[in-house]
């Protein structure tokens, strides 16, 4: 997403917020739980690529399993054809600039005829399964989870759905035909939340009594968690820290976090790789793969070719 500017002059300074958690953990690290291990899934994860105006050609990655296009690839569409015939599963979350002009509720059936006919599989309030060469039963799901204006609590969210009225200018979006303002974008953000958090609720383990083999019984070996937005102030761009904006960047979704082994994220035109405690489970990793605007020189860091393995 492209920023509105940090403050304008005779505006009071915004409101003192929290510091980034303490638990953020860079994975550069020896920890043995980011070592490589003999059975990994490997993803790879592009977003932001905002080919309506960046030159920028994507390439399959040798090694991986799947791709993963978190949003904001093109406002425009056209370029998601560059991406089929891809030689691996490609899995879509739409990002906010893909609506960018549009009408949400009439421009998601024509998104999702669009990636039937390229064969992806658009993930929006959806889970995918897919089987590893390690033979691992991993699940994805996937929403755009827009921003709920709630990163820094109730009271302060009056003040964050403010500082979304430039962007939301920008996008030029609506809604059943009423412009997509601030409040459309909440409603939408809580419906992404409150599915998000059924679908993390459900147990990879059958209940029923037939399953005598505790692995058989296993639905599922993995879960990644795909959605545009940030799902914390972990995720903020670290250009512009905690500021009411960030609300429009990130949501509070840190009590989600432990129950996904991946989540992968864009929106934030920067990379975030860290891990999150779990206790007595490998931590969960959240990742960013952005590549943004090369005239705000974004793209610096910002590596196309690196696989992420769960
Ligand atoms: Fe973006
Ligand atoms: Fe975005």
């Amino acid at each position: 997403m492209r920023r509105a500017r940090r403050q304008r002059p005779g505006l009071p300074p915004p409101p003192s917020l929290p510091p980034l958690p303490p638990w953020r953990i860079l994975v550069d690290s020896a920890l043995p739980w980011v070592q490589p291990r003999l059975r990994t899934m490997r993803l790879q994860l592009l977003s932001d690529l905002h080919l309506e105006t960046e030159d920028f050609e994507p390439e399959p990655l040798a090694g991986a399993e799947a791709l993963v296009l978190a949003g904001d690839i093109d406002a425009t569409w056209a370029a998601y054809s560059r991406f089929a015939g891809w030689p691996v599963p490609v899995f879509v979350v739409p990002g906010n600039h893909e609506f960018d002009g549009r009408d949400l509720l009439r421009a998601l059936p024509a998104f999702r005829a669009l990636c039937q006919r390229l064969g992806f599989t658009l993930l929006c309030r959806e889970t995918a399964a897919f089987t590893a060469s390690d033979g691992r039963r991993i699940r994805l799901i996937g929403t755009p989870r827009w921003s709920d204006f709630d990163l820094f609590g109730a009271a302060q969210r009056e003040r964050a759905m403010r500082s979304a009225r430039y962007f939301l200018r920008l996008m030029g979006a609506t809604r059943g035909g009423q412009p997509l303002d601030a409040a459309a974008i909440r409603e939408e953000g809580l419906a992404c939340r409150a599915w998000l958090e059924a679908e993390l609720a459900r147990s990879a383990v059958v209940s029923s009594a037939a399953d005598s083999c505790a692995h058989a019984a296993r639905r599922w070996d993995a879960t990644v968690v795909v959605t545009h937005f940030g799902p914390s102030l972990a995720s903020a761009d670290p250009r512009y820290g905690a500021q009411p904006g960030t609300a429009s960047f990130c949501n509070a979704d840190d009590d989600l976090l432990p129950r996904a082994d991946l989540w992968l994220h864009g929106h934030l035109h920067c990379r975030h790789d860290y891990l999150v405690p779990r206790v007595g489970q490998r931590p969960t990793r959240v990742v960013c793969q952005a590549r943004g605007m090369l005239d705000k020189g974004e793209p610096v860091g910002f590596d196309p070719q690196r696989l992420i393995e769960v």
